[in-house]
């Protein structure tokens, strides 16, 4: 009783103050968060621990690719942490400005094709990204581009914008989901919640392929074939795999001639998965039906581009994790893997443990 007694005081006087003590002498390291626009759930985890620079200006598009290119060569020197908000590369320049004692760059991002891996594992520099916290919003994406495809919404969008609606028994006919064979590449996270969401749309079959077999597959009914086998066989095939030098164009002039004229490409991985230019000539020639993407490139795509001149199309401007809650639970899951690797504490969600 006694030194149960004891145990317990002594750990909640002790607790409070090695937290403190941590965090006081945490506090002199510096923090660079690459955006403006940085959701401040990160930044309260962040400001509990560190000292917080974030860049006055944002980190994607045009302002991305100038003046916070510039601000950030600024504001870097002496980081501990970066946190990468953008689709812009980490180049060498900046990795080079920020000095030795940066230990960690915290994407917040699912893919981290644009980090530059081999250069961060050069230098022993951690890297961590945020998988997970983002499969279900993209995977929403991904049933709105199945539908969106299947059932025209850039064809009829058109029509409701011009006033000029065909209204006929016959007219503007989609294709259905109930029935269908719908082709996963990648069952990952998104992968997986794309077919959970999918589960009540009375599919009649689901494949995947991938590198390996996955064991969560089996629960979601999921059949594992080639690559080839299932362009062949799927009605509607849907693209969530990282880019990595093996995926890219892996939709190309062959692979897209595998598919079923009745076939629907869904993207919601990254544009250079696909070969734009074989798309663009598969859609016009209506070698397959249909195809919707959240992801293009480039990005943004340019409004003249030759791509938006096709019916069958439908494109989202890469929205797929573009929620609130999702956006804030991919900020606070980025900043917790910048307080473990500047704590001692393993990565949450290493890509570079
Ligand atoms: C940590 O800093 C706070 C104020 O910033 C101070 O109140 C506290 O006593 C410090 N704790 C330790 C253990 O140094
Ligand atoms: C097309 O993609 C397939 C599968 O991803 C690949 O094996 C093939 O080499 C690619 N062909 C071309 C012309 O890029």
């Amino acid at each position: 009783m006694l030194y149960a007694f004891i145990v317990t005081a002594v750990v909640g006087v002790l607790l409070p103050a090695h937290n403190a003590l941590t965090t006081n002498m945490t506090k002199n390291l510096k923090v660079l968060v690459s955006s403006n626009d940085y959701p401040s759930s990160g930044l309260d985890v962040l400001r509990e621990h560190f000292t917080v620079v974030q860049s006055p200006y944002c980190n994607f598009g045009e302002e991305g690719a100038n003046e916070n290119k510039a601000e950030l060569l600024k504001l870097i020197p002496g980081s501990s942490a970066l946190v990468w908000i953008s689709h812009h590369p980490i180049t060498k320049e900046l990795l080079d400005k920020a000095g030795p004692q940066l230990k960690i760059v915290s994407t917040a991002s699912a893919g981290y094709n644009h980090c530059n891996v081999p250069e961060l594992k050069a230098r022993g520099i951690k890297l961590s990204n945020t998988p997970n916290v983002l499969s279900s919003a993209v995977a929403e994406i991904a049933v709105g581009l199945i539908l969106g495809a299947a059932r025209r919404f850039t064809e009829n969008l058109d029509q409701v914008r011009r006033g000029e609606w065909e209204n006929g028994f016959n007219k503007v006919l989609g294709q259905d989901v109930r029935g269908s064979t719908v082709g996963i590449v990648g069952l990952g996270g998104i992968g997986q919640a794309t077919v959970k969401r999918l589960s009540g749309f009375e599919v009649g079959k689901f494949l995947y392929t991938g590198h390996r077999e996955k064991p969560e597959a089996k629960a979601l009914n999921a059949e594992f074939t080639s690559l080839d086998n299932l362009l062949e066989q799927s009605d509607f095939i849907v693209l969530a795999v990282p880019l990595t030098d093996e995926t890219r164009h892996m939709i190309n002039s062959t692979t897209l001639g595998k598919m079923k004229k009745n076939a629907i490409l869904v993207n919601v991985g990254r544009g250079d998965l696909v070969d734009q230019e074989a798309l663009y000539e598969a859609l016009k020639n209506k070698n397959i039906y249909a195809a919707g993407l959240d992801v293009t490139t480039p990005e943004p795509l340019p409004k003249d581009h030759k791509l938006l001149t096709l019916p069958n199309l439908f494109v989202l401007p890469h929205i797929g994790s573009a929620t609130l809650r999702t956006r804030s639970d991919m900020a606070v899951l980025a900043s917790n893997n910048v307080v473990n690797a500047l704590t001692g504490k393993p990565l949450i969600t290493p890509v570079l443990p």
